[in-house]
This record gives structure tokens, C-alpha cells and sequence, in this order.
């Protein structure tokens, strides 16, 4: 009896040793991705910088907005350089995904799909959809129906473009750019744009815009940052940087910046 036990004993004593072994050699035997960027002194963030407040370039091409300032927050954070890497909206989760980047921070909002793909992190931002219109078009485009029927132009890649699609929009154009966009609106080869709400507000203090409309079907999720599905030590870091940053009020300042930067273009 006493020698069954003990031998019982000897296995767990095993199965435990075992396990603590396996555990500490993964850990020890490759550094992390914290480590990693550390070791590189840079992290890089991949964003399209199209999307005022959330990013776009001043005059001299630097790239500025909401997004950045956050980005700069993580960085300063593990002590490393930030490097901003531009690429158009549908190019930025591919990537992610071959670790060409390190983080996404490109208004980018939580779907169930990234979710499966990506590591997503508390949202930082909240923001339904919005129609942008021209001014006049407003009590045209007030009615989903009638949206519907319209000529509709969304980001390629964006979730505007999967709730278009789900709405069955058939007039739908998907452009890379935002700019372009814009300009489908303001020639008349577009009706209504679908953005986020946040910018779509920008945008109607920029031209002869209105929002007709917002949704918030879709947007549940709110606007997150995106990285590689396997660096969870550093999505836990980024959630701890958001949370602080919302916590001690400068999460609101940084939009604050980027809203007068906006205007001052
Ligand atoms: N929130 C939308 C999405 O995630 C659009 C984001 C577009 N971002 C940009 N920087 N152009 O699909």
C-alpha cells in the first residue's frame, strides 16, 4: 500500500517537475516579442494615413493624428523608437499577418472576422458608421432605403464595405483611399461615402459635406489595435497602455491635439 502510494507520489512529483521544466525552457529559450522590439529599439506600426483624426499627413508629409499619438504612447512606453509605416487600408492586416509589422493602428475597427485572425485589443475609440453626403442631399439620404438605391463608394477592405455588402448595396465602389473617396463625392460619381462617424464629422468641416445619416450596427466593437495573433505578451501591454492612458485623461487629449492639427490644414 505505502509503496503504491509512493510511487504515486513520485509520478506527480515527475508530472510537475516536467511541466515546470517545459514551461521554463519556452521562456527562456526564445525572448518574446517585447523583447524582440526591444532588442531592435523600434517598433513598427503600420497605419494608411487617410483617416483624419485617426492619421493623415501635414503639409511637409509628416504623419500626424489620434492614432500616432497612441502609437508614440506604447513606444515611449518599452522604451523603444516608433516607425510609421504607410500602406494603403487593404494592405495593412496582410502585413500583420507575415510580421512584416508590428501593430496596426489605423482606425481600425473589431470585427468577428479580424478577431479570428488577429490579436485585438480593448477598444480605444468608439464610433458608429455615418453617411456623408453633399450638402443638400441630406433629407434625400435620410432613409436607408434610399441609400440603398444610391451610389455608394467605402474603403476597399474596410467593415463599411462588409455592411455594405450585408445591406446589399449593388452601386457600391470600393476605393483604396480616402481621398479618392472624397473626390467621387465632390464630382458626383458617388452619393454617399460610409466612413466612421468620427470622420465623417471631419471631413464635414472640410468641404461641402453633411452626414444624412449614422448606424451603429456593425460598430459594436468599437476602434481597436491589431496585433499578431501569437504576441499576446504584447497585447496584454497594449491593453495595460490603454487602460492608463484613458485612466489619467490623456487618451481624450490626444484627440483633442489631433482635431486642432486637423483643422489647421
Ligand atoms: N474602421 C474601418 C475599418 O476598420 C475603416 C478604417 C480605415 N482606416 C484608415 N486609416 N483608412 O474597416
Amino acid at each position: 500500500m505505502m509503496k503504491k502510494f509512493m510511487s504515486m507520489m513520485m509520478c506527480m512529483v515527475l508530472v510537475v517537475g516536467l511541466t515546470a521544466c517545459g514551461g521554463a525552457s519556452s521562456t527562456s529559450g526564445s525572448e518574446n516579442e517585447i523583447e524582440q522590439i526591444q532588442a531592435k529599439g523600434e517598433i513598427v506600426m503600420a497605419t494608411s494615413p487617410d483617416y483624419p483624426p485617426f492619421e493623415f499627413p501635414l503639409a511637409d508629409g509628416t504623419v500626424v493624428g489620434f492614432d500616432i499619438s497612441i502609437a508614440e504612447a506604447i513606444a515611449a512606453e518599452l522604451g523603444v523608437e516608433l516607425r510609421v509605416e504607410s500602406i494603403d487600408f487593404d494592405g495593412l492586416l496582410p502585413a500583420l499577418s507575415t510580421k512584416k509589422v508590428d501593430m496596426v493602428i489605423a482606425g481600425l475597427s473589431s470585427d468577428e472576422k479580424r478577431q479570428q485572425s488577429f490579436g485585438l485589443s480593448d477598444s480605444y475609440y468608439e464610433s458608429g458608421y455615418a453617411f456623408l453626403v453633399k450638402a443638400g442631399d441630406e433629407a434625400k439620404y435620410a432613409d436607408i432605403e434610399a441609400v440603398k438605391a444610391a451610389s455608394v463608394v467605402v474603403q476597399k477592405g474596410s467593415v463599411q464595405e462588409a455592411y455594405a455588402n450585408d445591406q446589399g448595396m449593388t452601386q457600391l465602389t470600393s476605393l483604396p483611399k480616402m481621398n479618392d473617396m472624397i473626390q467621387y463625392l465632390e464630382t458626383g460619381r458617388a452619393e454617399v461615402v460610409i466612413v466612421d462617424s468620427i470622420v465623417a464629422e471631419t471631413y464635414v468641416g472640410l468641404g461641402d459635406y453633411v452626414i444624412a445619416q449614422e448606424v451603429t450596427e456593425g460598430s459594436e466593437g468599437g476602434n481597436v489595435i491589431a496585433v499578431h495573433k501569437e504576441h499576446e505578451a504584447l497585447l496584454t501591454k497594449v491593453n495595460e497602455i490603454i487602460a492608463t492612458l484613458e485612466a489619467n485623461g490623456q487618451l481624450e487629449q490626444f484627440m483633442v491635439e489631433a482635431l486642432e492639427l486637423q483643422g489647421q490644414q
